[in-house]
């Protein structure tokens, strides 16, 4: 169980530039839950998950996972909680380590010693199988530097490596958005299959609203640092794009829907 209680976060206060990014976001995410989220840019999603993932400090407010209140835990110590995965796919691997160093890391993950970079030959014949899986002939690969992948292996291999060792938490921001369609596709039905697995607790922001409404069973709209839509699965499965659009114009009129927002 997630539970963030009115999280507020304000970038540059007191200064001509200040931006109240979080205008006091309640939220609980039952264990096993997979929720899309959507919005316009600057809506606050991408500062909600960094919030969460510690990479912000927060103003006021509470986060937990299941017992746990992490509100003021460092990054880092969240990180053996939480997964997550950027657009970029440059983010999420080191280019300079093979595949199976990249994989022997995250399967370190939470692990209080060392970070040597020796890859066991037990551990390497799993990594082998996981990436076998991932239908990509990557499992030929495993000393590859992963600097030579392509932006689609790459973003599958972090996604592999977010998962490795069950996180409580996966947090995934328009990960597909920097990949070609074809290769898009791919990463999302890996996703898909990576929660539904494992029944991963996750949050996936997408500016996809067809992929919003089909993936996932609940599905939440932020606009201006606040929750506006927040729908459960038979809900969100009789909604259509229109319905979404409306909400939309609804709210700010509309060139609203005129930015990154993808019909299709
Ligand atoms: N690091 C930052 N410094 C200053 N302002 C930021 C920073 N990150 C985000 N913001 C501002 O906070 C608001 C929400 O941004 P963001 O969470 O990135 O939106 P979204 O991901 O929904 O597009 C925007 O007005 C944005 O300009
Ligand atoms: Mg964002």
């Amino acid at each position: 169980m997630i539970e963030i209680r009115d999280l507020v976060k304000t970038f540059h206060p007191g200064s001509v530039n200040e931006v109240l990014a979080l205008a006091g976001i309640n939220l609980r995410v039952k264990n096993g839950y997979f929720i899309t989220v959507i919005g316009s840019n600057g809506a606050g999603k991408s500062t909600l998950l960094n919030c969460l993932a510690g990479s912000y400090a927060i103003d006021s407010g509470h986060i937990q996972i299941g017992e746990q209140d992490l509100s003021y835990w460092p990054e880092h110590r969240r990180a053996s909680l939480i997964s997550r995965v950027f657009q970029d796919p440059l983010l999420g691997t080191c280019a300079a380590l093979s595949l199976e160093q990249n994989l022997a890391l995250a399967n370190r993950r939470g692990c209080r010693h060392g970070l040597g970079r020796g890859v066991r030959r037990v551990d390497r014949e799993l990594f082998r199988q996981q990436l076998q899986q991932l239908g990509l002939g990557l499992e030929d690969r495993l000393r590859d530097p992963v600097g030579l992948l392509s932006g689609g292996q790459r973003q599958a291999l972090t996604l592999l490596m977010a998962t490795l060792i069950r996180p409580q938490v996966l947090l995934l921001d328009e990960h597909t958005a920097a990949l070609d369609p074809k290769t898009a596709q791919q990463v999302l039905e890996l996703t898909v299959k990576l929660i539904a697995e494992q029944q991963l607790t996750a949050l996936m922001v997408t500016h996809n609203m067809r992929q919003a409404l089909q993936l996932g069973n609940r599905l939440i709209m932020l606009h201006g640092g606040r929750i506006i839509l927040d729908v459960g699965e038979a809900e969100k499965a009789a909604m259509s794009i229109e319905d979404l659009l409306q909400k939309f114009y609804t709210v700010r009129g509309e060139e609203f829907v005129s930015d990154r927002m993808m019909l299709v």
